[in-house]
């Protein structure tokens, strides 16, 4: 079945109907060539562990002619290298924080404990270097690293603190599908940003409530991109790491492609398609084939009705994989607590909230035990034709969609997902588990949003631990 639509069935409430919308435009640079981010090496790698140095730094970056902008990044400029963790391995990450002012480092859809995941209870300052430490025990997946402090968390990722997470395991080791880093297995970070005439950002005058945006598509830090296809099949990681676009994929020709994995997991079945919404922070792997095209041809990737990407076809290695009909069998453990935790989305603009309340730092909202399955009903409240969707998202967790509106979820939902687009009247069933202790985050991940209060966080303790305590930062004191 080739599914010829945005999953989203009523437009009303996309973003692009909102009087504030912004429509991308190319921008007036000349083509560039597509930056890859290559691999962060590790500052050492035993058969049993992996150990990197991250260090988030002020650069300059030129992005158009003349000044160059000002920006941020890991261990770069601007964003930052792609970094790998091999499931099975322990991972220490020692973090630099050389910024003017204090920072976190979230591992958004990493299943870890609460002072690894890197939320705004964990800051680093100005000048610290700390590490942490995590055995990485989860399937296959593109997630990242996100700078997290609240409540500014929108106006690092704005300036460049942002990169991929890749997960490895054996299961993506033996499948058929491309998988050369660089030549057929391709990131794409999805970001959108406003120049202003000196060719810098300023995040406060654009400061929008309801979410930044700016015209300038911009993908993996490159304006107006370009991409050489010598692979017939490419396999692209997408993230929507904007602060609050969607992103309406689809391809010149309408060029059919199949999505394998989402979030936090292959999908247990590829799934085909022509279009594809993708929401804040939410991650689609998809599979093109190139191969109904000849050298000289140019395919374009748009958003809406703007080109954001031209992949330029050469001659192409051939490829004749077929994609197998199950990508990855998944654990769906059996709800083992009749408690339902219900999360209501409310608000637009600086009046988010969730259940009533403004996220507060020294405030437990709910409560999870390590080995508990519960349930998780999240509904946005805004009204039909006048809201927003609010993608929402859990910290320390991946969890399985169990039904969209009582009904089936979308077919591209049945991996596991951390981040979840809810519509305006909508409401989600999910199955959530956690294997770590700590207090987790959540929230909308429309950055301003999240920032403006819509977020919660909850507090997971281990059966074999119960009194165990967790600091709590506070506004004051941080
Ligand atoms: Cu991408 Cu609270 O996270
Ligand atoms: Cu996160
Ligand atoms: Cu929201």
């Amino acid at each position: 079945k080739l599914y010829t639509h945005y999953f989203y069935t009523d437009t009303k409430d996309w973003d692009d109907q909102d009087d504030s919308f912004v429509p991308l435009q190319v921008p007036n640079v000349k083509p560039q060539k597509l930056g890859i981010p290559e691999f962060l090496r590790p500052t050492k790698e035993t058969k049993t562990d992996m150990y990197y140095h991250i260090i988030s730094e002020p650069g300059e970056t030129q992005l158009l002619p003349g000044a160059k902008t000002k920006t941020w990044g890991y261990n770069q400029s601007l964003l930052g290298k792609t970094i790998v963790f091999k499931r099975g391995k322990t991972i220490h990450l020692t973090y630099t924080n050389k910024l003017p002012i204090l920072t976190t480092y979230h591992l958004h859809g990493l299943n870890v404990p609460g002072d690894v995941d890197g939320g705004c209870h964990t800051p680093w300052y100005p000048g610290q270097t700390k590490t942490v430490s995590f055995k990485c025990d989860q399937p296959a997946s593109t997630c990242w690293l996100h700078a997290h402090p609240c409540p500014s968390t929108g106006e690092q990722v704005w300036k460049g603190l942002a990169c991929l997470i890749v997960i490895l395991d054996k299961n993506a080791e033996h499948l058929p599908i491309p998988k050369k880093y660089g030549v057929n297995d391709i990131p794409l970070i999805l970001q959108d940003r406003k120049f202003h005439k000196d060719n810098q950002w300023h995040y406060m005058k654009d400061y929008d409530p309801d979410g930044v945006q700016g015209p300038t598509p911009m993908i993996n830090g490159t304006l107006n991109p370009y991409f050489d296809v010598t692979a017939q099949k490419i396999r692209f990681r997408i993230l929507n790491g904007a602060n609050r676009r969607e992103w309406r994929l689809h391809f010149s020709d309408d060029l059919p492609f199949t999505q394998i994995a989402g979030d936090g997991s292959f999908l247990p079945h590829p799934v085909h398609m022509t279009k594809i919404m993708i929401t804040c922070a939410e991650r689609d792997e998809i599979v093109v084939d190139f191969g109904q095209y000849k050298p000289g041809d140019v395919v374009k990737l748009y958003c809406d009705k703007t080109p954001i990407v031209t992949f330029r076809i050469h001659q192409m290695t051939p490829d004749n994989s077929k994609l197998p009909h199950t990508l990855v069998k998944l654990p769906n453990p059996k709800i083992n607590n009749p408690y339902v935790h219900k999360i209501v989305m409310s608000g637009t603009d600086e009046k988010v909230e969730i259940n009533g309340k403004k996220f507060n730092m020294q405030r437990i909202d709910s409560k999870q035990t390590i080995g508990q399955v519960e349930y998780w009903v999240v509904s946005n409240s805004n009204k039909y034709c006048s809201g927003m969707i609010h993608p929402y998202h859990m910290h320390g967790c991946q969890f399985l969609v169990v039904s969209r509106n009582g009904h089936a979820p979308y077919p591209n939902e049945h991996g596991f997902k951390d981040t979840i687009g809810v519509s305006p009247g909508e409401t989600v069933k999910l199955k959530v588990w956690f294997t770590c202790p700590g207090v987790f985050m959540y929230h909308c991940h429309i950055i301003e949003h999240e920032d403006g209060g819509m977020m919660a966080q909850i507090k997971v303790t281990d059966p074999k631990n119960p009194n165990q305590k967790f600091h709590l930062m506070d506004m004051k004191t941080l």
